[in-house]
């Protein structure tokens, strides 16, 4: 039910201030993600904001978030290292590769991900796949190049679909992805990002969740690689 749900949202996001509090130093830079997980994990890092530096944001939303905590928010390239970085996930696998991108904030998130020494995602079961693609895959696209990667996506034997309304905080569109069993999350995360015109995908493989923490009825279940 939706209310178990928050619960659990509610759970993992308070284990993720729990795992990061002993490990923040007064200089600690930690990175924070976009969605309803994030925004709990959010409002738990506000009960430990004197114990770490300042925060850096994945997305706009995020960074309003943050800053009505009264959590500081650090452009990112003012920062030269980044201890932690939490964010939610729309599904992971049992290698913790990741599909992200469902709120449209995904080329922030990797970007914000790939600073970070040790990526922490907190989901409830309810995203725990044994192969991803069930979840349409997100496709951050350059607008004037959006029907030419249409069919380059097409051909991989996808079906995609033109996110109507959806522009990202870096203003392009999004083509979200169905249809597709992605068997090689690792390779297919390169080749979308050879077509010309595709600024991001959403596979986070190549580099994926160091840490997961999920949340179940029964409470928050910690898997490592
Ligand atoms: C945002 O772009 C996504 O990558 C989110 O991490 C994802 O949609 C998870 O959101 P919820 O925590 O709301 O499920």
């Amino acid at each position: 039910t939706k209310m178990t749900q928050e619960k659990m949202k509610l759970a993992v996001a308070q284990a993720a201030v729990d795992y990061i509090k002993p490990r923040l130093r007064d200089d600690s830079i930690v990175g924070v993600g976009t969605g309803s997980t994030a925004n709990c994990f959010i409002d738990a890092l506000a009960q430990v904001k004197d114990r770490f530096a300042a925060a850096v944001a994945s997305s706009e939303a995020t960074a309003e978030r943050l800053r009505g905590h009264g959590i500081d928010v650090l452009d990112l390239n003012s920062v030269s290292q980044m201890e932690f970085y939490i964010d939610g996930a729309d599904e992971f696998d049992p290698y913790m590769n990741l599909i992200k991108g469902g709120g449209g904030a995904l080329t922030r998130e990797k970007i914000v991900a790939a600073v970070a020494k040790e990526f922490v995602c907190i989901v409830d079961q309810s995203k725990q796949v044994d192969l991803l693609g069930a979840f349409p895959l997100p496709v951050e696209v350059i607008p004037m190049a959006r029907s030419y990667v249409g069919r380059q996506l097409a051909a991989l034997g996808g079906q995609p679909v033109y996110r109507e309304g959806c522009v990202t905080d870096n203003g392009n569109v999004i083509l979200d992805l169905h249809d597709l069993e992605i068997l090689d999350p690792k390779a297919l995360e390169v080749q979308l990002n050879n077509i010309v015109g595709v600024v991001t995908n959403g596979l986070f493989a190549q580099r994926g969740a160091d840490l997961i923490l999920m949340g179940t009825p029964e409470g928050v279940q910690t898997l490592k690689r």
